[in-house]
């Protein structure tokens, strides 16, 4: 769902609201792409870094363009449009990790294309292309006001497949040459969005569509820090996973396992059922208005005298106990484990234990990263962000629409051809 470019770490939320903006410039376009047809669909795995506290995302390092550059990417399964900040020239960019990309006139997606469409159809509705040598403009608003203007490219894009050949596909991507997000001043963590939506924009979708990788995607972030991404099926343990089948979300191309009942130290909190999505552009977990509520009072009904309610910076809702904790295995024996029990599944639960919804911050709280979605504007919506998802491994599987969840241990990157789990 979200690119977070400012500070505090993760607090920013961000509604992606995609809308056709006049084609501007009548800049001579590429025809249509080479098709690139692989005998076989593959598999790619990426090392994520990042973590959830205190830098509040995970993100990947890709080669882009030709010679390839390294960009620092933000994995984002909530959102269809991969996108950098971009030297067009650029008009407003954040301070980012690495030298801005510098489109030429030929990378440029003339608003015919089918890409341009999807791109503008999928979200707003509205695709407006007068010329067919237009280009295709975009602009990507967000919730907390921040936006983001800019023009859809082509370039390729470095994967290394299982068997450790490199393909270089040429894939679309966002150019954003002006930004109005975040703070000006601060460097960003990353130089743009890696978009996994299941929108056809997507890079996923993409990968699929040059018949690369199978429209399958997963991830397990660490919660050490850093982890790995995947794309394609060879690492999904399809027959020890919990499996959910995929359901539209009424929200966008948001991957959601359905709607789910929401337990506390194995006790119904008796909330209606919520409607869940799965975000890795999430740093922390957001509940309606009634589940969070219910979460509160259960949680301070059931503490520990140890620990006192105290103000801490970093979230709206943290506890100090004697001295300071150094990290969430200091405290999680103090709390209870949550679990989701999905409706469409089997006995599909999603456990939850404490160093699932807990950080310790600098200053030595335990803080709760489960945040009230109302206040954001996210009624009714429920969306497990990376906190949640650490340490399991959480594929979005396209091909046979469906959802699934293992615990994993994420740290390490793990090799094609050996079993994993
Ligand atoms: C690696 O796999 C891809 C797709 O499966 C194939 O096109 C390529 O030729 C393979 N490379 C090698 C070195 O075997
Ligand atoms: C959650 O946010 C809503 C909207 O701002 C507010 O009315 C409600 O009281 C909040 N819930 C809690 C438990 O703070």
């Amino acid at each position: 769902m979200s690119a977070r470019w400012g500070p505090p770490a993760g607090l920013v939320l961000l509604l992606l609201l995609l809308s056709a903006v006049a084609a501007r410039a009548d800049r001579p376009a590429r025809a249509g792409k080479a098709a690139e047809a692989e005998p076989e669909e593959s598999s790619a795995v990426f090392q994520l870094y990042g973590d959830v506290y205190p830098h509040g995302l995970y993100y990947v390092a890709m080669s882009i363009g030709n010679p390839p550059r390294p960009y620092f990417l933000d994995v984002d399964t909530g959102s269809d449009l991969t996108w950098l900040q971009c030297d067009a020239p650029c008009v407003s960019c954040n301070k980012v990790p690495h030298p801005l990309y510098r489109p030429t006139k030929n990378k440029i997606v003339p608003c015919v294309d089918q890409l341009c469409s999807s791109l503008h159809g999928g979200l707003s509705g509205k695709h407006k292309c007068d010329s067919p040598k237009q280009q295709c403009d975009y602009e990507i608003k967000y919730a907390d006001q921040g936006s983001s203007l800019g023009v859809l490219l082509t370039d390729s894009f470095a994967v290394r497949l299982a068997n450790s050949s490199i393909v270089r596909p040429s894939l679309a991507f966002g150019c954003g040459y002006d930004q109005q997000v975040g703070s000006s001043t601060e460097v960003a963590p990353t130089d743009g969005v890696l978009g996994l939506g299941s929108g056809s924009i997507s890079l996923l979708s993409q990968l699929k569509q040059h018949g690369i990788t199978k429209n399958v995607v997963g991830h397990c972030l660490s919660i050490r820090g850093g982890g790995f991404l995947f794309f394609g099926d060879n690492l999904v343990p399809y027959s020890r996973a919990t499996w959910v089948p995929m359901v539209r979300s009424a929200f966008k191309n948001y991957y959601s396992p359905g709607t789910a009942s929401l337990y506390f130290g194995g006790r119904s909190l008796g909330v209606r059922p919520m409607e869940v999505v799965l975000d890795s552009g999430s740093s922390f977990t957001y509940f309606g208005a009634q589940p969070y509520q219910a979460l509160v009072t259960a949680l301070k009904s059931d503490l520990s005298k140890t620990l006192k309610e105290v103000f801490d910076p970093s979230l709206p809702l943290c506890w100090k106990g004697k001295k300071p904790f150094k990290s969430v295995l200091d405290v999680k024996k103090e709390f209870k484990s949550l679990v989701l029990s999905f409706s469409n599944g089997k006995k599909a639960l999603m456990e939850i234990p404490p160093e699932n919804y807990l950080i310790v911050t600098k200053f030595g709280n335990a803080c709760l990263g489960i945040l009230n979605g109302s206040e954001i504007g996210l009624k009714d919506l429920n969306i497990v962000g990376d906190i949640t998802m650490q340490d399991q491994m959480v594929i979005y599987d396209n091909e046979r629409g469906q959802i699934g969840w293992i615990r994993a241990p994420c740290d390490r990157i793990p090799k094609f051809g050996s079993s994993f789990l």
